[in-house]
């Protein structure tokens, strides 16, 4: 399902996100940026060492929460990617909504700042780390539609989500969009 605003795409995907052609693929990290499961599992074993030497290197520090870093892509078919650190859902109460539309938004910044016009995101948060994958959509989708609306850049921002409950969930905040 495709969405435009403006010159931009917004378009929902049913897919795997280490199989992604973009100038910058987002990673669903954690604030240590030491690697995991899910798709930051995934995105390390398709990428290489690069991703790790990378991160290491740079910002040995980690990464805070609702926050994101750069490094290069290593095989994967992309330019970059941003590792952001979603919240770990606590009820809703502690901050998640914007700690996770603060990891949107500082991925979009990132892709100006290195000239990217096209960004895979996965819907950060919503798996280990347990956050309501509708509450999820509706945020995710919210900061990203505002963004593409007031920047009129990248070109297209595509979310690969991973099963059909996931891609449901999203296309039925993006059909409301339209309305
Ligand atoms: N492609 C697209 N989506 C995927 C893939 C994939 N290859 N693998 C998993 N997903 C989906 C999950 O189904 C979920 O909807 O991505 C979403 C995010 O899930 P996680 O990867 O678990 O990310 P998150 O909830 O943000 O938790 C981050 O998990 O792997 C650890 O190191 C990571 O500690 C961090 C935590």
């Amino acid at each position: 399902m495709v969405v435009q605003f403006g010159k931009c795409r917004l378009e929902i995907v049913q897919g795997d996100i280490t199989q992604q052609k973009v100038d910058a693929i987002v990673n669903a990290a954690n604030s240590a940026l030491a690697g995991g499961g899910g798709v930051d599992g995934a995105l390390h074993r398709a990428a290489g060492p690069t991703l790790m030497n990378e991160t290491r290197a740079l910002y040995p520090e980690g990464c805070p929460t609702g926050s994101a870093v750069a490094t290069t892509a290593g095989r994967l078919n992309a330019k970059y990617v941003f590792h952001t650190v979603g919240p770990v859902w606590k009820g809703g109460t502690s901050g998640e909504p914007d700690q996770l539309a603060s990891c949107y938004q500082t991925c979009l910044e990132l892709a100006r700042e290195h000239s990217c016009q096209s960004v895979a995101f996965p819907a950060v948060s919503t798996g280990v780390y347990g956050y309501p994958i509708d509450l999820a959509a509706s945020s995710s989708l919210k900061i990203v539609r505002r963004f593409l609306i007031d920047h009129q850049t990248p070109e297209l921002v595509r979310f690969v989500l991973f099963g059909e409950g996931a891609y449901g969930a999203f296309a039925r905040v993006l059909e409301s969009m339209t309305e």
